[in-house]
């Protein structure tokens, strides 16, 4: 079986992680190297990453997540959110293409514009959507490396988005759209993989 194959398969959403265990910095620092790989709308990269190691923040995102025991005792706590505004970052973004070349003076404006009319024409629910979107097939990447370098993860929605918002800080823009607990899996707690549909199932070749 592939590397590829293994971190797949052997990535569970941990039931509980042990306590008291630091994950060194240089792990998250190669984990981001590596996310900066995800896939994003016209290369917007919407998505952000707050890693909460503190005890005294985490106390107050365990509150948030309903009192989760998981979010109480894993490593870190890490909300992923989408940026409903990542358009209006597109002329950075794409300058860098410019000045490699690879687009000429006009076909970057004409690209910056087309990005601005699409976001800002498609309305709120598309802004908030994409945020969603982008956020999650990022969020997705992250915890497969996470798997990779030796880490769990659990994805959780069960908190309050405004208590998030609040304890972070986090300006209106932003969509708190995951979080995501990260630690050692406790293998005593580990439950059998829930049932997963037939392929036949949610597969329609057309
Ligand atoms: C969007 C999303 C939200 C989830 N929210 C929670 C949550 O709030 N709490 C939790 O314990 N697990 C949560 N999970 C984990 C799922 O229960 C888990 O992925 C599913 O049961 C399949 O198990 P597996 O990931 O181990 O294969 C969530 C998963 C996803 C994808």
């Amino acid at each position: 079986m592939s590397e590829f194959m293994k971190v797949v398969r052997e990535r569970r959403s941990a039931n509980k992680f042990i306590d008291n265990i630091e994950i060194p910095k240089k792990v998250f620092e190669d984990i981001f190297h590596e996310l900066t790989a995800a896939p994003s709308a016209f290369n917007l990269q919407h998505a952000k990453y707050y890693v909460v190691q503190d005890e005294e923040t985490n106390a107050k995102i365990t509150k948030a997540a309903y009192n989760q025991y998981k979010a109480k005792v894993s490593s870190a706590t890490i909300i992923v959110t989408g940026d409903k505004n990542a358009y209006q970052n597109a002329l950075n973004i794409y300058e860098g293409s410019h000045m490699l070349g690879i687009l000429d003076e006009n076909e970057l404006n004409d690209m910056v514009a087309m990005i601005k009319d699409l976001y800002e024409g498609w309305g709120e629910d598309f802004r908030h959507d994409e945020a969603v979107r982008n956020a999650s097939l990022s969020a997705m990447l992250f915890m497969l490396l996470a798997k990779e370098y030796g880490w769990d993860t659990c994805p959780m929605i069960y908190f309050d988005q405004e208590q998030i918002r609040e304890i972070l800080s986090l300006p209106e823009n932003e969509v708190p759209t995951l979080m995501i607990t990260m630690g050692k899996m406790d293998p005593t707690s580990n439950k059998i993989r829930g049932a997963r549909k037939a392929t036949a199932e949610f597969v329609k070749f057309i």
